[in-house]
Formats: C-alpha cells, sequence, structure tokens
C-alpha cells in the first residue's frame, strides 16, 4: 500500500466513528492577541460509547465540549456526527452546563418541558409529555420542587433540573459538563447510578467532563485525559473494560479498577502536575496589609 492509499484508508475510517472530533485547534481572539487553548485534539468515538474528559482546571474541556454542541466553531478542523458536519446546536447533541442555564423565568416544569416540546412536539400527545416531563423530573428527586422558579432552589437543585432536561430529550449525544459537581454525595451516587441504566437501556453517546477520578473510572469505556494548556490536547487514553453493569461497592476492592484509577491519579498528579502556588500567594497577602498598617 502505497501512502496515498494508506491516508486515504485511515481517513475513510476516521469517517466511520459515530462522532468525529477531528483535529481541532481553537485560538481565542484576546487584546493581546490569538490564545491557542486547543492543538490538534483528534478523538473517534462509536455510538453507545461513555467518554470521560479529565484534566486540570483551565486545561481545555468545556472548550471542547461547546465545540461538539456547535455553540463554538473551532479555528481548525471540526466535529462530524455520522459523517455530517456540526456547525449548530441541534436537539440531538443535549448539554448539560457546567454553570446551570435554567431560564429564570420558567419553572423546572416548564424549563423541561420547552425542551421536551422541541423534540416531541409531533409525535407525543400533552398528555403523554405532561407524564415524560413529570417521570424525568422524578428520575432526579426534582418531583417536589416541579412548579418552583430557578432562583427558589438550590444550586444541586438547579443542576438536577439541568440533568432531567438533557435526559427528556432523549438526545444521541449527551455532553455533560461536570453535570454532579454540585450534588451532595448520595444525591451523586444516585444519579450516577441513574445515567448507567438509562444509558444502557438507551444507548447513548455521552461524554461528560469530570473532576472525580472514581465517577470516571465507575461510568466510562475510556476516559481521555488531557494535558494543561495552552496548546492543550489529548495526553493519554485510559480503556475502562470492567464489566457492566457496574456497581461501586464491589469495584472497591477490585484489582483492576483500583489500577485504573491509580494511571488517572499519576496523569494528573506526576504527568501533569499543575502547581497553583495558593500558599504563596496567602503569604503575601497578610505580610503587606501588615506592612501597610504598620506603615500607617
Ligand atoms: N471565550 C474565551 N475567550 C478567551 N479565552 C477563553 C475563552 N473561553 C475559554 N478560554 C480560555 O481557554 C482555556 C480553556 O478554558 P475551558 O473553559 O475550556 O477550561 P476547562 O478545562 O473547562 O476548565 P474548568 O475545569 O475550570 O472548567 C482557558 O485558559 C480559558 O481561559
Ligand atoms: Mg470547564
Amino acid at each position: 500500500m502505497n501512502l496515498t492509499s494508506t491516508v486515504t484508508a485511515a481517513t475513510n475510517n476516521a469517517k466511520k466513528a459515530f462522532l468525529d472530533i477531528s483535529h481541532i485547534d481553537m485560538v481565542f481572539p484576546t487584546p493581546t492577541g490569538g490564545f491557542t487553548a486547543l492543538k490538534e485534539v483528534d478523538l473517534q468515538i462509536e455510538k453507545g460509547e461513555f467518554i470521560s474528559l479529565i484534566g486540570h482546571s483551565g486545561c481545555g474541556k468545556s472548550t471542547v465540549l461547546n465545540i461538539v454542541a456547535g455553540l463554538y466553531q473551532a479555528t481548525k478542523g471540526g466535529i462530524l456526527l455520522k459523517n455530517k458536519e456540526v456547525n449548530e446546536p441541534g436537539p440531538e447533541r443535549a448539554v448539560v452546563f457546567q454553570n446551570h442555564s435554567l431560564l429564570p423565568w420558567l419553572t423546572s416544569y416548564q424549563n423541561v418541558e420547552l425542551a421536551v416540546k422541541q423534540v416531541f412536539n409531533n409525535t407525543m400527545s400533552k398528555g403523554e409529555m405532561k407524564e415524560w416531563i413529570e417521570y424525568n423530573l422524578k428520575l432526579v428527586h426534582m418531583d417536589h420542587a416541579m412548579h418552583k422558579r430557578p432562583d427558589e432552589i438550590s444550586g444541586g437543585m438547579k443542576q438536577r433540573v439541568g440533568i432531567a432536561r438533557a435526559l427528556a430529550m432523549q438526545p444521541e449525544v449527551l455532553l455533560m459538563d461536570e453535570p454532579f459537581g454540585a450534588l451532595d454525595a448520595l444525591t451523586r451516587a444516585h444519579m450516577q447510578d441513574s445515567l448507567m441504566e438509562i444509558q444502557n437501556e438507551l444507548n447513548n453517546t455521552v461524554i461528560m467532563i469530570t473532576h472525580d477520578v472514581d465517577e470516571a473510572v465507575l461510568l466510562s469505556d475510556r476516559i481521555v485525559m488531557m494535558t494543561n494548556g495552552p496548546e492543550a490536547t489529548i495526553g493519554e487514553i485510559l480503556e475502562v473494560e470492567l464489566e457492566r453493569p457496574r456497581n461501586r461497592l464491589s469495584l472497591a476492592k477490585d484489582l483492576e479498577y483500583n489500577r485504573l484509577r491509580s494511571d488517572v491519579l499519576t496523569f494528573l498528579y506526576e504527568k501533569q502536575r499543575k502547581v497553583e502556588n495558593i500558599s504563596t500567594k496567602a503569604n503575601v497577602a497578610p505580610s503587606t496589609l501588615k506592612k501597610s498598617v504598620n506603615e500607617k
């Protein structure tokens, strides 16, 4: 095989991926010139795969997700979903945002309703839609506050409504930006288990950003670990071949689970160690303060 046919074969293979994040660069304009947040991010995802994106704060995880969502346009490269280029948001790619993004003038119920109407207006009756909205709010334990507006509920509760809204759309691709970050440990475990069940039933393709190593190993088929920015890219990809359904309690003692966990920790805290000198900054402030007080 000559080089041209090798390249063509490779391109054809890439095209077959259900979701193809193809050679992406992202340069943000800033007052001091372009800031290259992402460089050559390339990842092919199969239908029904659960991918976690993990990396230090500011490395570019949300940027990748926003590009797949069609909210940002990559500077170079692009996204193909079932061989079609993604240039704008679409209901087949539901997003759970990092900062809860509910419409403040609508109740929890109405926020979910808006999304459900967008997808199922022609296929569900009014009664079916009502049942479906209530079912999804129950799933995230929000049925007791269905008719409250976002300013009347807590951050974790807003996050849960955002998750219900995304799940209610039955999207082919579910994009989640730290979806469980604001939840207490018990609710978080419940949501992780529900997500595994839903994904097993519907075979949605999921990309989830998380900072939680245990969550990444428990839920994922592959953990994609990003290097620190600028020019962040994919550093390593870890295959998680633990049998499903997965149970957090039995996994806690599982050797393979613990090996995977330790691989992610090693990547984050040895290979991509990020030193944020908080203690120095903390020391500077009081002494400066002291000096200025003494000078008075
Ligand atoms: N609109 C923008 N304009 C300029 N720079 C941006 C913009 N959005 C993001 N950035 C920069 O790009 C980099 C990646 O940001 P991003 O929000 O994707 O990081 P992240 O990995 O999601 O971080 P975190 O874990 O804290 O949410 C950061 O350095 C950020 O400052
Ligand atoms: Mg982010």
